[in-house]
C-alpha cells in the first residue's frame, strides 16, 4: 500500500478557563470555515528528522527551530508514540491566530500538528495520545499541560476537563445559537509570565464559591437556565492579578452586559476579552459595543463574532494525499 506523502489539518480558536473554571472549562469557537484558527501541513522528507519550511503568520518571532516549536514538539512527539523517529518530516505552518493573544494560538498549532503527522505516519494515535502530543506543544508554549484550550481545540464545542483525567475531556451541552463577541486588543501578554503571577493558595472561601460557580455553570448550560449563567461568570483565581495587564477589561466586560451578553471576561490568559452570548444578535451588538471601547481608550482591537462549535466538530484532517 502506498503511504501518504503530505498531510494537512486544522484547529481553531479556543477560550480557555470560560472565567469561571480555570483550567477545567474550554470553549471551541466555530471554525468549520477554516479562517479562524492554524492550519500546519506536514510532509515526509527522506531524511530522518523534523524541519519548520515556514510559518506563514502576521507576528514575527515564532521559532523555526523545531525543538523550540510548539508544532514542532507535538510532530516529534507523535514520531516517539508510533515508534517512527526516523520518520523525516517538513512542517508548514499558517498561522491564523495571533501569538500571546489568549486565542489559544499555540494549542491549534500542537493539535493541528499531531492531527496531521498521525495520518501522514497512518499511525492511528487515539484521540487520547494525539491529547497527550498537543499538550507537549501547549507545555513548550506556556511551561504548562493545562489542557482547557488544547481539549475544545482538538474535540470542538465545550469541555470540562478534570485534571485527573486531562485526556479525557467531559463535553458539555452546546446550547442552540450561542455565540461569542471575542475581542483581540492588539498587545501580547505572555501565557507562561501571566501563570507565573497567579497565586499559589487562594481562600476556603474563594475555592467554595468558585467550585459553585463552576459546577453551577455546567448545571445551565444543560437546563439553557439564563439567570443562573448570568451569575456565575465570575473569575475569583486569574482575574485578580490579571487585570491589571488588559486595558479597558471593566468597562468592556460592562458595555458587553449592557448589550445583553450573559457574562464577559478574560480569555486565556488574555488579553483577549469575550463575552458569552445567547444567539448570535446579541453576540454582534456586544461585540459593536466592546469595539468602541478600545476605540475610545485608542488601543487596536479585532473582533470576530462566532456560534460557539459544535460538540465533535473540532480540529479537522483537510488532506491526505
Ligand atoms: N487556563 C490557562 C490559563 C489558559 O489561564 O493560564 C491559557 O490559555
Amino acid at each position: 500500500m502506498k503511504h501518504p506523502t503530505k498531510a494537512r489539518a486544522s484547529a481553531g480558536a479556543t477560550v480557555g478557563n470560560v472565567i469561571c473554571g480555570f483550567d477545567i472549562l474550554g470553549l471551541a469557537l466555530d471554525n468549520s470555515d477554516n479562517s479562524l484558527g492554524d492550519i500546519v501541513e506536514v510532509t515526509r522528507r527522506p531524511s530522518p528528522g523534523i524541519t519548520i519550511k515556514r510559518v506563514h503568520s502576521s507576528d514575527s518571532g515564532i521559532p523555526t527551530d523545531p525543538e523550540n516549536n510548539v508544532a514542532g514538539v507535538a510532530a516529534r512527539a507523535v514520531l516517539e508514540r508510533a515508534n517512527a523517529t526516523t520518520a523525516g518530516l517538513e512542517i508548514e505552518i499558517w498561522k491564523g491566530l495571533p501569538l500571546s493573544g489568549g486565542m489559544g494560538g499555540s494549542s491549534a498549532s500542537s493539535v493541528a500538528a499531531a492531527i496531521a503527522t498521525n495520518s501522514l505516519l497512518d499511525s492511528n494515535l487515539s484521540r487520547q495520545e494525539l491529547m497527550l502530543c498537543a499538550l507537549q506543544g501547549e507545555n513548550l508554549a506556556t511551561g504548562s499541560m493545562h489542557p482547557d484550550n488544547v481539549a475544545p481545540a482538538l474535540y470542538g464545542g465545550i469541555v470540562l476537563i478534570r485534571p485527573e483525567d486531562s485526556t479525557n475531556p467531559l463535553p458539555l451541552p452546546v446550547p442552540k445559537g450561542m455565540s461569542l463577541a471575542l475581542i483581540h486588543p492588539k498587545l501580547k501578554l505572555d501565557t507562561k509570565s501571566m501563570r507565573d503571577i497567579l497565586p499559589t493558595h487562594i481562600t476556603l472561601d474563594q475555592a467554595t464559591a468558585q467550585s459553585a460557580d463552576a459546577s453551577s455553570f455546567v448545571l445551565s448550560l444543560f437546563e439553557e437556565n439564563w439567570d443562573l449563567l448570568k451569575k456565575v461568570l465570575v473569575d475569583r483565581i486569574a482575574e485578580p492579578t490579571r487585570k491589571q495587564f488588559i486595558p479597558g477589561l471593566d468597562r468592556v466586560r460592562s458595555a458587553a452586559l449592557k448589550s445583553g451578553a450573559l457574562g464577559a471576561g478574560i480569555s486565556g490568559a488574555g488579553p483577549s476579552i469575550f463575552a458569552l452570548c445567547k444567539d448570535q444578535a446579541d453576540a454582534n451588538l456586544a461585540g459593536q459595543n466592546m469595539k468602541r471601547i478600545f476605540q475610545e481608550i485608542d488601543v487596536g482591537a479585532d473582533l470576530y463574532v462566532r456560534p460557539i462549535a459544535q460538540t465533535g466538530a473540532g480540529a479537522q484532517l483537510l488532506e491526505v494525499s
